[in-house]
């Protein structure tokens, strides 16, 4: 790579001097998306290290990130065959996997629609505008009564343990039909215990880019592996459920209709993009997994800024109790009477950027950025961390100020502002799961904070310091808070 020709009128990358073996990774650190930052004030938008011997290049900066993976989009929309990837749903995942741009495409595209559908159905009874409404309501419900009760019994409690549980029913409701009771072994020991996967595939772990560690020891690694396991068995078993008891004129959810779609393109001898069944059932896989641990995330850290800005609790609370009374329970149509929700979210979603990095990239052939060369099969780190605290964008980036996102009366979000976060991606690779992403955070939000006031256990400081990986996640520990059933005046 660093000898590479370099084509007359582009130029060589910027970046960091490699040691021999190790490259970067020393400067690079445990959590890269402070280091990557510094770096960008020093290389520029576009740079490159090197993590062991294979090069990274890291993108930063709105507009070139912007003119990467959208006006340049094809060219860099690929996924790099990094090693931890292999053991994500055996090889075969949507959104990690080294799939031909046509066959990710299909897979896609069939992913989305399948999502879609089965957000937007009819609720059961028409007092719900629609199936993902229905899901969300009854499980916020489910999730105060479960803190309760926990809060009776222990008198405080962990949010993820129990967040997580609520938003993970949500899409095991959509996925497969079915949720599961807060106390269900199997599936906290799947929900519960999944940090070690984001520590895993998070930009930049060594073990991805420097072969040797990969026959060392490692008990992450291990952890790693039995969670993937225990993950595809666990859809694998109810895979085999829907296939024993599908029935064409009845499709219950998103694996039925997946398995309805491996039945119609047997008979399509038109179809033009060859995929096994296995890869076409296989994406609820994905879906399943990307639809609990990134809402629980934000959902978790809520909490904690909540609990951390006491005074934002008290204007929340005032006003879905101003917007929704205290009586019913909200609904998505409340959203546009609860600006101030709003904003709390963009500024959750800019100030933690728990999603630092988005999956790496890799380009699909050799193009340029900015003037300077990028071979073909390069990784590509984009900082999103970077782009949601860049002071040339945000004033005063350290400080959480939802009030940045609201138009001087207070009445309304500015719609430009909140576009400028950058979190879910953007361009081919764009999350696909944003629009109920988006949803859920919100409706979730609403209920807890129409119902529950959250303080920090006496005594015990706040801990919001984030631990790197693909989802950053706070301290669980440090993390217990108590909270009260609001009175209703
Ligand atoms: C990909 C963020 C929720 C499904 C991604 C990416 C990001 C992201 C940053 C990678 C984009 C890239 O590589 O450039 C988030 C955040 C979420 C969220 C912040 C919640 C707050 C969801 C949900 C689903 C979902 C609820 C589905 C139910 C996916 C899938 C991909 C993806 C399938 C892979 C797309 C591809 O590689 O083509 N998401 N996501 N996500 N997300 Fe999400």
């Amino acid at each position: 790579f660093f000898h590479t020709e370099i084509p007359e009128g582009l130029r060589r990358l910027p970046g960091p001097k490699p040691f021999p073996l190790i490259g970067n990774v020393l400067e690079v650190g445990s959590k890269p998306y402070l280091s990557l930052t510094a770096m960008s004030k020093r290389y520029g938008d576009v740079f490159q290290i090197q993590i062991g011997m294979r090069p990274v290049i890291v993108l930063s900066g709105s507009d070139t990130v912007r003119q990467a993976l959208i006006k340049q989009g094809e060219e860099f929309a690929g996924r790099p065959d990094l090693y931890s990837f292999r053991f994500i749903n055996d090889g075969k995942s949507l959104a990690f996997s080294t799939d031909q741009a046509g066959v990710w495409r299909a897979r896609r595209k069939l992913a989305y629609s399948a999502l879609r559908s089965f957000s937007s159905l009819d609720g059961t009874t028409p007092e719900y505008s629609c199936m993902l409404e229905e899901h969300i309501c009854k499980e916020g419900e489910y999730l105060i009564k479960q803190l309760n009760n926990v809060m009776k019994a222990d008198g405080s409690f962990d949010p993820f343990r129990h967040i997580v549980v609520s938003v993970a029913n949500v899409i095991c409701g959509m996925c497969f039909g079915r949720r599961y009771d807060h106390n269900d072994q199997e599936l906290l020991s799947l929900v519960n215990l999944s940090d070690e996967f984001g520590r895993v595939v998070g930009s930049g772990n060594p073990a991805d880019f420097i072969p040797v560690l990969q026959y060392l020891p490692s008990s992450t690694m291990k952890s790693f592996m039995s969670i993937n396991a225990r993950f595809s068995a666990f859809v694998q078993k109810i895979v085999i459920e829907h296939y024993a008891t599908y029935n064409k004129d009845n499709i219950r959810d998103i694996t039925d209709s997946l398995i309805d779609h491996c039945e119609d393109r047997k008979l399509d001898e038109n179809s033009n993009v060859q995929m096994s069944d296995e890869k076409i059932v296989g994406i609820v896989n994905d879906l399943f997994g990307a639809g609990f641990d990134t809402i629980s995330t934000a959902l978790s850290w809520s909490v904690m800024y909540l609990v951390a800005h006491p005074e934002m609790q008290e204007r929340l609370h005032q006003e879905l109790k101003d917007a929704v009374g205290l009586d019913r329970t909200p609904r998505l149509s409340d959203r546009p009477n609860l600006p101030f929700l709003d904003a709390f979210i963009l500024e959750l979603f800019r100030h933690s950027s728990f999603l630092p990095f988005t999956i790496p990239h890799c380009t699909s052939k050799n193009t340029s950025l900015n003037g300077y060369f990028i071979p073909k099969d390069t990784c590509v780190f984009i900082n999103q961390w970077q782009m949601n605290h860049d002071p040339e964008i945000w004033k005063d980036p350290s400080s959480f100020n939802p009030d940045r996102f609201l138009s001087a009366d207070g009445t309304a979000v500015n719609k430009m502002e909140g576009e400028k976060v950058m979190l879910f991606g953007m361009g081919k690779r764009r999350c696909i799961g944003e629009v109920i992403a988006r949803n859920e955070v919100y409706l979730f939000l609403a209920i807890l904070a129409q119902k529950l006031q959250f303080q920090a256990k006496p005594g015990q400081p706040l801990d919001m310091t984030p631990e790197y990986g693909l989802t950053m996640k706070h301290k669980r520990c440090h993390l217990r808070a108590t909270m009260r059933v609001r009175n209703k005046q």
